[in-house]
């Protein structure tokens, strides 16, 4: 770790606390000047430190920055192995991991960002990322899994969302399929899954998945395209609080924890129980959109639906939409 990384876990720690530059210098091993200069550089970073003289440095409680050491203290043993990298602005942190992989990363990592300037949904749709409101961050995994077994990755990560996000709000979090995350009826969080096929073994090369989760309401609230239908977990009236760096670690290591057991399916139970759709009416969108009753979810995540005319189908991806 450098010293801001150190120096960062140590305010952490003591958040609210003011501890002096000696003692800093001397926990740390290195000058004052050191630690002068480390603090200045997290200060443009963002993080709001209060230097007072006599008194020292303290890390405002409210502080809510995404943080690598401060995420790693939160890891699992398991997901301690990934490779982490924060940023402050990325365009898109799928497009970010996806640069890295002709590099040649076999490994597996995560990269967030504090906000994104095209975050991206799906069909090409843009995802709402701006700064200190929610987590965007992109898992870059090496699953050993068939191309037709990929839904389950989506579907794993959906039920880990919604359960980290029902812990942290107190409230039933719901999953539409495929994987969009509701909250009292709206949208608090999207999943975005890319694959690459390895030309060698026909199976999954790679899966990046990237998570979008909206934890506080924008100032000012959501823009009027998504005013209606998004949602956060905390809503304009809550102060912010140090929950980013943790809540992304609880999705990651559940997440991990469910890909490491994917083939058992342990997380479908969960998914069929939070679904939104299963025994609803809905409309299948496409060409021509037609109205059908869902019926299921099978074990490969598929959707069963019945159209008007008795006819029955096994939806293997797409969109539907629901009254909710
Ligand atoms: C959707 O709602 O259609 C999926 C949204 C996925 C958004 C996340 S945010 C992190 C990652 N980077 C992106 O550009 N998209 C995903």
């Amino acid at each position: 770790m450098t010293t801001k990384e150190q120096l960062l876990a140590l305010l952490d720690q003591n958040r609210g606390k003011f501890i002096s530059g000696e003692e800093i210098a001397s926990m740390l091993n290195v000058s004052r000047g050191a630690v002068w200069k480390a603090i200045k550089s997290l200060q443009t970073e963002g993080y709001q430190i209060d230097a007072v003289t006599n008194k020292g440095y303290c890390l405002a409680e409210n502080t809510d920055l995404l943080s690598e050491p401060v995420l790693r203290k939160y890891l699992s043993e398991r997901a301690s192995n990934l490779h982490v990298e924060v940023y402050k602005q990325l365009s898109s942190t799928n497009d970010a991991v996806k640069e890295r992989v002709p590099q040649g990363f076999s490994d597996e990592r995560v990269i967030l960002a504090e906000y994104q300037t095209r975050g991206r949904g799906r069909k090409n749709r843009d995802f709402f990322s701006p700064e200190g409101t929610g987590i965007y961050f992109s898992l870059l995994l090496h699953p050993k899994i068939s191309v037709s077994d990929s839904t389950l990755i989506t579907t794993a990560a959906a039920v880990a969302v919604a359960q980290v996000i029902e812990k942290f709000s107190g409230e039933l979090a719901q999953i539409k399929w495929v994987n969009d995350v509701f909250l009292r009826g709206r949208k608090v969080a999207g999943i975005l899954t890319e694959a690459g096929i390895s030309l060698e073994t026909g199976g999954l090369d790679y899966v990046i998945v990237g998570i979008g989760i909206n934890i506080y309401e924008p100032e000012g609230g959501f823009p009027e395209s998504l005013a209606h239908v998004a949602t956060a977990i905390f809503d304009h009236r809550e102060e912010k609080r140090n929950v980013r760096n943790y809540l992304a670690a609880e999705v990651i290591n559940q997440f991990i924890d469910y890909c490491d057991r994917l083939p058992n399916r342990a997380f479908l139970e969960d998914y069929r129980k939070r679904s939104l759709v299963i025994g609803k009416d809905i409309m299948v969108l496409g060409k021509e959109d037609r109205k059908a009753r869902a019926l299921d979810i099978d074990d490969a995540c598929h959707l069963k639906v019945r159209y008007e005319n008795g006819e029955e189908e096994t939806l293997y991806g797409g969109d539907i939409s629901i009254g909710l």
